[in-house]
This record gives C-alpha cells, sequence and structure tokens, in this order.
C-alpha cells in the first residue's frame, strides 16, 4: 500500500515536471516592460519612459541621440519592437533596431540590423537589414526596401520590427511578413552571427549616408526627431530546442509566398545580386547563391533594382543610379 501510495506520488509529480518542461519549451514572446528588459544607454533626457513603462521615446536633437540595451545577452532568440517613427522632415536620420557584441568583442564582432532611413518631408522612410558575424565587416550584406504605404504627407505609421535568431538562420519581419531570410550554408564561415548578443535600439544622425547617400542631411530646425518603441519582445534563448520551434523561427509556404510578394513590391537593393562590389564570378555572396524564384531578374549588377523604375541602364550609369533611382521611386 505505502509502496503504491509513493509511487502515485511520483507519478503527480512527475506530471508537474512534465508540464513545467513542456511550458519552459515555447518561447515566450511576450512584451516586457521597458525597465524589466532594459537599461539606457545614451543620451540622458532625450531617453523618457511612458508612464505606464511599456513605451519609451528616443529623442534626437542638435546635442544627441539616445539610445537603450538589454540588460542581458542572448544566444538566438525573437527580438521585436513596434517603432512610431518621427514625422515630417526627417533626412538624415536614423532609427536602429538591432543586436551586437561589438563591445564584448570590438576585433570580431557579430551583429543584426534593422535600420529606419528618414527622408524629407513628403517623402518615404526606407528600411535596411544588414548582417555580419565575427567581424565580417568588409562583407556588408544589406538590403533595403520601401516601408508600405508612402503616400505623402501622410504620418508615419506604427510597424512591428521584427529578428528571429537561430543557429541555421536569420529571419526579418515587418508586422508578421517575413522580409528576408538568410540561410545559413558553410561557406559563410564565421560572417553567420553565433556569439551571444545584447539587443539595441538607438536614433542618430547619419547625415553623411542616410538619405539619397548623404545628400540630404538632417536639419536640426525640425528637431526634436522622435521615436517610439513600443510591445518590447526579448524572447532570448540560449541555443534550446525552443527557439528552432517558435512560430517566428519557421518558414512555411504561405510565409514564404508573402515574403516574395513583399520583395518584389518594396526591394530596391540588395548586396545579393551587387557584382560590382562582390567580384566573385561565381555567386557573390555564398548564402545567396541558391535564392529561388526569378527575383534576380530585376537587378543591375550593382544591386539595384530596374524593374520597378524600368530602366535599362548601362553599367557606366550606375553611380548616378541608385541616387536617381531612389529620387523616381519617391
Ligand atoms: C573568429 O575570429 C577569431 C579572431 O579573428 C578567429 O580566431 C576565429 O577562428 C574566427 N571564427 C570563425 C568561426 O571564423
Amino acid at each position: 500500500m505505502a509502496t503504491s501510495i509513493r509511487a502515485l506520488v511520483i507519478l503527480a509529480a512527475l506530471a508537474v515536471l512534465g508540464a513545467v518542461a513542456a511550458a519552459a519549451a515555447a518561447l515566450d514572446t511576450s512584451p516586457v516592460a521597458f525597465d524589466a528588459g532594459f537599461a539606457p544607454l545614451f543620451g540622458g533626457d532625450n531617453l523618457v519612459r511612458s508612464p505606464d513603462g511599456r513605451s519609451v521615446q528616443l529623442k534626437l536633437d542638435r546635442y544627441t541621440g539616445s539610445g537603450f540595451v538589454s540588460k542581458s545577452a542572448y544566444r538566438h532568440g525573437f527580438f521585436s519592437a513596434s517603432i512610431k517613427l518621427p514625422e515630417g522632415h526627417t533626412a538624415g536620420v536614423v532609427v536602429a533596431f538591432y543586436l551586437s557584441n561589438g563591445d564584448e568583442y570590438p576585433a570580431n564582432h557579430d551583429e543584426v540590423d534593422v535600420e529606419l532611413l528618414g527622408n524629407r518631408r513628403g517623402h518615404g522612410w526606407r528600411l535596411q537589414t544588414n548582417l555580419y558575424g565575427n567581424g565580417s565587416t568588409g562583407r556588408g550584406r544589406e538590403e533595403r526596401y520601401l516601408l508600405p504605404s508612402p503616400q505623402s504627407p501622410q504620418p508615419q505609421q506604427t510597424h512591428k520590427y521584427g529578428i528571429a535568431w537561430t543557429p541555421n538562420a536569420v529571419i526579418f519581419y515587418l508586422d508578421s511578413v517575413p522580409i528576408r531570410e538568410v540561410v545559413r550554408v558553410p561557406a559563410m564561415g564565421g560572417d553567420f552571427p553565433s556569439k551571444p548578443m545584447s539587443v539595441y535600439a538607438t536614433i542618430w544622425d547619419g547625415s553623411a549616408w542616410a538619405t539619397d547617400g548623404g545628400r540630404h542631411k538632417v536639419d536640426y530646425a525640425h528637431a526634436p526627431f522622435t521615436a517610439v518603441f513600443s510591445d518590447l519582445v526579448l524572447a532570448g534563448g540560449h541555443g534550446g530546442v525552443e527557439v528552432l520551434t517558435a512560430e517566428a523561427a519557421v518558414m512555411t509556404p504561405a510565409k514564404r509566398a508573402a515574403m516574395r510578394r513583399f520583395r518584389g513590391r518594396h526591394l530596391t537593393y540588395t548586396a545579393c545580386r551587387d557584382r560590382v562590389r562582390y567580384k566573385i564570378s561565381a555567386g557573390v555572396l555564398p548564402e545567396c547563391v541558391d535564392d529561388d524564384g526569378d527575383e534576380g531578374l530585376g537587378f543591375h549588377e550593382w544591386g539595384e533594382v530596374a524593374k520597378k523604375a524600368g530602366w535599362g541602364r548601362s553599367p557606366a550609369a550606375r553611380l548616378r543610379s541608385s541616387l536617381e533611382l531612389e529620387q523616381f521611386l519617391n
């Protein structure tokens, strides 16, 4: 009798443990309060928490930008933020949400970038994604996209930007749509981010490059520029299976189709198609080789999209093309 009761107790305990293990195996992607997950990084009073502690304003004025950083570093996971962009004339302004370990590994850092590039009044923001691994800063993997609904002078909408990072891939999200999937291939070597990274959000002056290659700089007559970050998700894993099976990390046929649609409409530049920058006869960057579909058809050899503007430009015109294409699309 005593033995069977003990067995029952043990069975009950195992059931409870099993439930706990099952719960722990799912990635918790609920938003965190700012102070629970993050700390101010720079900018002093230009970082303003909301009264409920769930969102934060980052301001750029003529004295400083501002930023915050996660309290922990993570190896793989899903990270996202809803970002309301500054309105009006925002040329030269950069709003960034990214993963990095540059402080800890200055010589061989990893980085995954979501960068929003401001524009002149009435012109749409650009979204740029990029990643580096183990100090691969000589091999930028930029892509740029037009944000949806660039009609002017509509106020900028709020969008959610997400990064799923697993041992096998990095997937970038705009709202619920995956917009870029970088699948790790062996030939990438150390270029795929692999060491723990912290999560950063910043606003800063990118006058030198952000808008039309630096032609339009930050005009502080329009300052302060204010970005609002909310719904901060810090679902960092530690290399466990929960990251690989997280919804954001699993690509379905429907998600791939949505990604292709988005890229067909919004992608304006990809390093994958830039054979001027990457003079590798075989296939530019190794992870680009297996791209499916006909995405490559619309691109000139310097990686800028041609099909949206319908221009057949000669390589001799390429130095001017990027600037003019962006203006044309505006
Ligand atoms: C990363 O960089 C370090 C330092 O340069 C080097 O020793 C190491 O082999 C690299 N790792 C990979 C996977 O390339």
